[in-house]
C-alpha cells in the first residue's frame, strides 16, 4: 500500500519522501476559516489605525452594547428607585421590596466606592471607622447615615458638612509636652488600658479643662461634634484593633483631621439611599 503512494523524489541517506496530500476535511476547514476571517474584518471593528479603527459596516462597538445593557437595566429599575426616593427613610428597612433592591445595589455601590477607605468587609481600617459595629462617631439611625453621605466629614466641597475640629493640643502649643504626657495616661485610664496611675490623676484635671466640652467630662463623647467615646473598646485611631500610648499621644499632639466625601455631586439619591440602607443594616444600625 505503501508504494502506491508517490514519492516526492527527494530522498536523503535512502529515506524518501512521500507526497500525501493533505486530508480534505483539514483543507476546506481552513478555507472556511479564510473567508470567515475576511468577512469578520469587513463586518466589525478589526483593524487598528493610528487614533481609532475600522469600523465594520455593522457599526458594532461594544461600548454600545454596555451601553445598552445598562440603558435596559436603569429602565428596569426604574420605578423601584422612585419608590426608594419617595419612601421615608425610616420605612425602608420594613418594607421588603425597597430592602432587598437597596441591599443588593448598595452592596455593589459599596463595593465601588467605600471599600478603598472602609474596607471590604466594612470592618474599617484606622482612621476610617468600623460600620458593622455599633459604636457610631455621628450617630447610625438610617437618616444620621444618609446625612454623612450625603455630606461627608469635614469635606471641603460641601458647605453643609459635619464638622468639628479637635485642636491640635501640642502642634500649636496648647498643652506643654509633660500634659500631652498625663493627659494621654488618663486617656489610656479611661479606656481600662494600662496606664501609670499619678500621671493619669494629674491628667484628669487637663482632660476636664481641655477635652470634656467634646469628649463629655467621662469621655463618653458627643455625636454631635463627632467626639468618639473614649471609655469604650472601640477606637478609630488603632493599630490591630487596639489603641497604643503612641497612637494617643500622637493624635492629642498633631489633631486628627478625619474626612469622608460628601456624595451629592457623584451618586444619585436613590443610589445614596440604597448605600445608606446596606450600611445600616450591616448589624450596627439603630
Ligand atoms: C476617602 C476615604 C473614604 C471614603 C471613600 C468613604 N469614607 Fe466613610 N468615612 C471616612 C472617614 C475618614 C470617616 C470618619 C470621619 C471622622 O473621623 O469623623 C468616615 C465616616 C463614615 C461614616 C460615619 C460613621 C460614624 O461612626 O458615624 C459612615 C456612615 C460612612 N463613612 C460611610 C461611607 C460610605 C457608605 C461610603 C461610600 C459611599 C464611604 N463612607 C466612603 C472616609 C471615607
Ligand atoms: C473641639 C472638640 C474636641 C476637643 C476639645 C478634643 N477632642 Fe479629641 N476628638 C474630637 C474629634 C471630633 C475626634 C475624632 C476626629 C477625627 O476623626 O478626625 C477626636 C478624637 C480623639 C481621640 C481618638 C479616639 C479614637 O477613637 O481613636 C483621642 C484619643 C482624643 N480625641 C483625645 C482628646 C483629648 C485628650 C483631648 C483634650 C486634650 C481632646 N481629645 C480634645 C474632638 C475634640
Amino acid at each position: 500500500m505503501i508504494a502506491e503512494v508517490k514519492s516526492t523524489g527527494h530522498s536523503w541517506d535512502g529515506i524518501e519522501e512521500y507526497d500525501n496530500p493533505l486530508p480534505r476535511w483539514w483543507l476546506w476547514t481552513f478555507y472556511a476559516t479564510i473567508v470567515w476571517a475576511l468577512g469578520y474584518v469587513i463586518a466589525y471593528p478589526a483593524i487598528p489605525l493610528i487614533r481609532d479603527n475600522t469600523s465594520g459596516l455593522l457599526g458594532t462597538t461594544q461600548r454600545e452594547v454596555v451601553a445598552q445593557e445598562i440603558r435596559q437595566f436603569d429602565e428596569a429599575n426604574a420605578p423601584i428607585e422612585t419608590q426608594l426616593v419617595a419612601a421615608n427613610l425610616s420605612d425602608i428597612p420594613s418594607s421588603p421590596d425597597l430592602l432587598n433592591y437597596a441591599n443588593n445595589a448598595g452592596a455593589s455601590i459599596f463595593r465601588t466606592y467605600c471599600a478603598q477607605c472602609h474596607g471590604a468587609g466594612a470592618a474599617g481600617n484606622p482612621g476610617y471607622p468600623n460600620l458593622l459595629d455599633n459604636d457610631w462617631l455621628w450617630g447610625g439611625t438610617i437618616e444620621d447615615i444618609h446625612l454623612t453621605l450625603l455630606h461627608g466629614i469635614r469635606s471641603p466641597e460641601d458647605a453643609d458638612t459635619r464638622y468639628s475640629e479637635m485642636p491640635k493640643f501640642g502642634v500649636d502649643g496648647i498643652l506643654d509636652d509633660a500634659q500631652i504626657q498625663q493627659v494621654t495616661q488618663h486617656v489610656l485610664a479611661l479606656g481600662n488600658l494600662p496606664h501609670d496611675e499619678a500621671q493619669a490623676a494629674e491628667g484628669a484635671t487637663v482632660f476636664q479643662d481641655n477635652c470634656s466640652a467634646c469628649h463629655m467630662e467621662d469621655g463618653t463623647g458627643d455625636r454631635s461634634q463627632g467626639a468618639p467615646n473614649l471609655t469604650d473598646a472601640v477606637w478609630l485611631y488603632n493599630k490591630d484593633g487596639q489603641p497604643d500610648e503612641a497612637t494617643i499621644h500622637r493624635i492629642i499632639h498633631d489633631g486628627p483631621f478625619g474626612v469622608m466625601p460628601a456624595w451629592s455631586d457623584r451618586l444619585s439619591e436613590a443610589e445614596i439611599r440604597a448605600v445608606a440602607t446596606y450600611v445600616h443594616g450591616l448589624g450596627g444600625g439603630e
